[in-house]
């Protein structure tokens, strides 16, 4: 790898906590060749240098949002709309009875927003009386993806990718042809934001974060940062929910690992110790 291309590697793993090795430098000049022709970029090192001084505010946007992966679908992993609907709504409503009870949701790194609608809709299907009760707090580092996460507006293709025609006619309208938007009821209980979960102070008191498909982009000194945080930003008793392809076992010890049918679930356990419940 030559000395920009590291450079530029470096940068990256700086802002965005994304590790980049040698063979995703194809990637790299795949995502960012117009962007270089835009700004009259000859290489990675001017890209890299122009990158770190942060003057311009909007290159810099437009290069986070090139380099990482916003790869979704509505009801990504169906099996957790189970463990949320079953097992961990019915438990915070119950560890929360004689309280008020709202339930606070983070759907971190939410890319175009197909999770937390997705969310919105399970939740409206299941509780409709529970629905006015929910507040999802939905976040990504890219600004251009969560500007389109925010207007809840999709492509023919992109409905296609995981919802039913029932959800599709019930909480969609569609406002042109083959685009769609979320009605308002579902859009008005979540709140989108930009947040970087590297270098952003992390919101905190929630019942249950979801943060799926991004810690396998950071090495192991983020990932150990981000489920730290993470913890922290948990209510005491709270769930997690991660890819099926992360796990939080390595980097702490604080968490019961439970299962709802192929999903597997995380419950804060603020005793110390590792337990695992299967089908609990
Ligand atoms: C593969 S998508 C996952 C989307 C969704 N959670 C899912 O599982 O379908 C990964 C998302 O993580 C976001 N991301 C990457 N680095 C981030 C960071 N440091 N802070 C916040 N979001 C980040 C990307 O912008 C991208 O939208």
């Amino acid at each position: 790898m030559d000395e920009s291309t590291a450079e530029l590697m470096e940068t990256i793993k700086l802002v965005t906590g994304i590790s980049l090795t040698e063979e995703k430098t194809y990637l790299l000049e795949s995502r960012l060749s117009d962007i270089m022709s835009d700004y009259n970029l000859t290489d990675f090192k001017e890209l890299s240098a122009k990158f770190k001084k942060g003057l311009d505010e909007e290159f810099k946007e437009k290069v986070i949002d090139r380099i990482t992966t916003h790869e979704t679908r509505f009801f990504r992993d169906e099996s957790i709309f189970g463990a949320i609907l079953e097992r961990i709504i019915p438990e915070i409503m119950e560890r929360k009875q004689g309280k008020i009870p709202s339930i606070r949701i983070w759907s971190a790194a939410c890319s175009s927003g197909q999770e937390p609608y997705s969310i919105a809709i399970a939740i409206h299907e299941r509780y409709p009386h529970l629905f006015g009760n929910i507040r999802i707090l939905a976040t990504d580092i890219a600004k251009e993806t969560i500007e389109k996460a925010k207007s809840g507006i999709y492509s023919a293709f992109e409905v296609g990718r995981g919802l039913s025609e029932m959800h599709l006619s019930k909480y969609f309208n569609q406002i042109a042809t083959g685009i769609y938007q979320v009605t308002d009821e579902i859009r008005s209980v979540i709140e989108f934001q930009q947040h970087n979960l590297i270098s952003d102070p992390y919101p905190s008191n929630f019942d249950l974060i979801l943060c799926r498909n991004v810690s396998y982009y950071f090495d192991l000194q983020e990932r150990k940062n981000l489920f730290n945080k993470i913890e922290k930003a948990l209510n005491q008793d709270s769930f997690l929910i991660l890819g099926s392809a992360e796990s939080i076992t390595e980097y702490s010890r604080n968490f019961i690992i439970r299962e709802f049918g192929l999903c597997r679930f995380y419950e804060l356990n603020p005793s110390n110790f590792t337990l695992f419940i299967k089908g609990a």
